[in-house]
């Protein structure tokens, strides 16, 4: 079988997270090209041996018997981009969130769906392996029907002042995450967002236009809860818990530590930090959402998560920035239309 030739553009965190993982963990297919508007990073292409790197999208489409693309670059890329390999017949891999505007994530998954192209969202804590079990248990109803979802998401670090004003906010860039996690845990379709948002960690946050600490409470449309708390700054770490509570019991995933044991004595009980941030924590996920878009594209099958996950948590996270500036829950219709 001839091997799926992939291309990545943008090379920073996330993208040479890709990378790596398409250049070693998957025989079944080839990194054709790369792409970066930096010069530097053609150190990177040199290092995983890829044969072409380039500073323009069109050039990375142009590449002889490219099937796929993963985009890792800017948020404020991601529909030009997408919409680009679209037209091409390229199939795509786009990095959350697909962009800021509901319209014009709207406007881009018509294209995609006109194009027939299959295009898959990362959102990654799907695939990561303690979270799935949790999804297992639910759906052998182990717990029985899901009554209140509870999802901790705090950052050990604020990321600085210039990025915050491009991410299109906290609910939009971090709690999005959350959000999706909570459709995918539960099963269920969102109706209605309260949240409350403050600047808790740095003044400076809060004069960017944004906030640093929230607690959501989605409502279900059955009527059951999710409840999120995030904040920009946990001093012990990357703070990622998940809990799901039930007519028969609950499934609760802990954060993961660097390792197993523990200090004993008089003075207390000790253990390491949790794994310090998402590089670390979601490592096997990230592995895991390439493995599964590559079997999709193999198989034929539907993409794990759509551009339809995309858009409804983009969705949520407007509904919550709604109701934080309103004072007041707001209904998904009023965001969806
Ligand atoms: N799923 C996740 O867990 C996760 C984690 C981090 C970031 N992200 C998303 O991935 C995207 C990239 O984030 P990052 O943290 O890797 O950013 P980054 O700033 O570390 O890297 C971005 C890279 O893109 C390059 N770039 C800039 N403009 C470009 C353009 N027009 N075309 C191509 N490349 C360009 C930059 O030179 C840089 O190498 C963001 O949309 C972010 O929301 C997702």
């Amino acid at each position: 079988m001839n091997k799926i030739k992939i291309a990545v553009a943008g090379l920073g965190r996330i993208g040479k997270i890709h990378l790596k993982n398409l250049c070693r963990n998957f025989p079944e297919l080839q990194v054709v090209a790369v792409m970066d508007l930096l010069d530097e990073s053609k150190a990177i292409a040199d290092e995983f041996n890829i044969p072409i790197f380039v500073k323009t999208f069109d050039e990375l489409l142009a590449v002889p018997e490219l099937d796929a693309v993963v985009i890792c670059s800017p948020t404020d890329t991601h529909a030009n981009y997408v919409v680009q390999a679209a037209k091409a017949g390229k199939q795509i891999f786009c990095e959350k969130p697909l962009d800021l505007s509901l319209e014009r994530v709207k406007e881009v998954l018509e294209i995609v769906k006109e194009s027939g192209v299959k295009l898959m969202l990362g959102f990654n804590r799907r695939f990561d392996p303690e979270f799935k079990k949790i999804k297992q248990l639910v759906l052998n109803d182990a717990i029985g029907d899901p009554q209140i979802v509870k999802i901790t998401s705090r950052d050990p670090g604020p990321p600085p002042v210039s990025y915050i004003k491009v991410s299109g906010g906290m609910f939009l860039d971090m709690t999005i995450h959350d959000f999706d996690m909570a459709r995918y845990i539960s099963g269920k379709q969102v109706k209605e967002v309260f949240a409350k948002g403050a600047v808790m960690v740095d003044p400076e946050i809060g004069k960017a236009g944004d906030i640093d600490t929230a607690v959501i409470t989605l409502t279900f449309e059955d009527n059951t809860f999710a409840v999120i708390d995030n904040c920009r700054k946990a001093v012990y770490g990357y703070d990622q818990r998940l809990e799901v509570f039930g007519s028969k019991g609950m499934a609760q995933a802990e954060n993961n530590f660097p390792n197993n044991h523990k200090l004993y004595t008089e003075a207390g009980v000790s253990s390491d930090l949790p794994l310090h941030f998402f590089l670390e924590r979601y490592d096997a996920s990230y592995n895991q959402e390439v493995r599964e878009f590559v079997d999709a594209l193999v198989s034929g099958s539907e993409m794990p998560v759509d551009g339809k996950d995309g858009l409804l948590s983009i969705a949520i996270g407007l509904a919550a920035k709604k109701s934080v500036e309103e004072n007041r829950p707001v209904q998904m219709s009023e965001i969806l239309g």
